[in-house]
């Protein structure tokens, strides 16, 4: 049985040793196509492969349709909006990811992000202190909930909405529930984006919203770039000069918000994940899930039920 590792982003080496170790205990080969730049590449290397690990790498139609002996792709990470899912579905592959196994580097990429934000960007003038701050997150999922934890080691105050948990799970956790997102970016200085990117969540984080946030308010994105309404952002961001944003997700009109000098800041290349540990992992998780489904079926973790 063929299973193919096809990641853009590659996996640190650690994380592919253990992947390859895995799948082979299970009597299986491991294909690798790392860093590959066109899709015909992926094209060819799904074309005998009965299993898929990938990162967000985008698996639509023309690749389920060319992979004709697949049948299960595991994403190695938390979002799957990079896979259709629905396509899958059809087709009988089983689409899983691997929740909350990259979730604690993403979260301290989150507090990078924000003292780099608070610190002025490192230009040498005096910055501020994230002590006392109040965060609020917006969903409390894996990522929100580590967090938490990170920033009140912080002495940050944390607040949190999520549509799908109920506020009393928000609250054993430590963290004050607020009864929806408008009243989080009322009452924090900063909100941390850790929604999914869905028809719902598509463009809602648009001027109305960002708005509410009190003078300094600065807004963190390592979830999606889909989520943001950019031109309303950088609309708002125009008529209020007080506003940051910092982002682990190039916006598109990138170019535009780097106009908004010491207001804005994008990594090159979504690096949330990008550490030995969450590759090692997400990885490693994918790896056995991919086993235990050729083992006995088991599909604990699919998506595309
Ligand atoms: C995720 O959804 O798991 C994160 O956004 C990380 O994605 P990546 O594997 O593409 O870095």
């Amino acid at each position: 049985m063929k299973v193919l590792v096809a990641t853009e982003k590659p996996f640190a080496a650690n994380a592919v040793k253990a992947i390859k170790e895995e799948i082979e205990k299970a009597g299986h080969e491991l294909v690798l196509l790392e860093k590959y730049t066109e899709k015909a590449q992926l094209l060819d290397a799904v074309k005998d492969v009965e299993a898929m690990i990938v990162r967000s790498d985008n698996v639509t139609p023309d690749v389920m349709d060319a992979a004709t002996k697949l049948k299960i792709i595991v994403r190695a990470g938390a979002g799957y909006d990079s896979i259709d899912t629905a396509y899958a579905k059809e087709k009988g592959i089983i689409v899983e990811n691997t929740p909350g196994q990259n979730a604690n580097a993403v979260a301290e990429l989150v507090l990078g992000l924000l003292v780099y934000a608070v610190r002025a960007f490192f230009n040498g003038k005096s910055g501020s202190e994230l002590i006392g701050k109040k965060l609020g997150l917006l969903a409390f999922g894996n990522v929100g909930r580590n967090v938490a934890r990170i920033a009140k080691g912080f002495g940050m105050e944390v607040y949190a909405y999520d549509a799908f948990c109920p506020a009393n799970v928000i609250e054993e956790a430590g963290v004050h529930a607020v009864a929806n997102q408008e009243a989080l970016f009322d009452q924090c200085d900063i909100v941390s984006l850790h929604i999914p990117a869905t028809p719902e969540t598509k463009q809602s984080i648009n001027y109305a919203l960002v708005n509410r946030l009190p003078k300094g308010g600065i807004l963190v994105n390592t979830a999606r770039k889909e989520v943001i309404n950019e031109a309303e952002l950088l609309k708002l961001m125009a008529d209020r000069e007080d506003l940051k944003f910092v982002t682990d997700i190039k916006p598109d009109a990138d170019a535009d918000f780097a106009k908004l000098e010491g207001r804005y800041f994008s990594t090159p290349k979504k690096m949330g994940a990008q550490t030995a540990e969450a590759n090692f992992n997400a990885g490693l998780a994918a790896a056995k899930q991919i086993n235990a489904y050729f083992a006995d079926g088991c599909t604990k973790f699919q998506v595309n039920k």
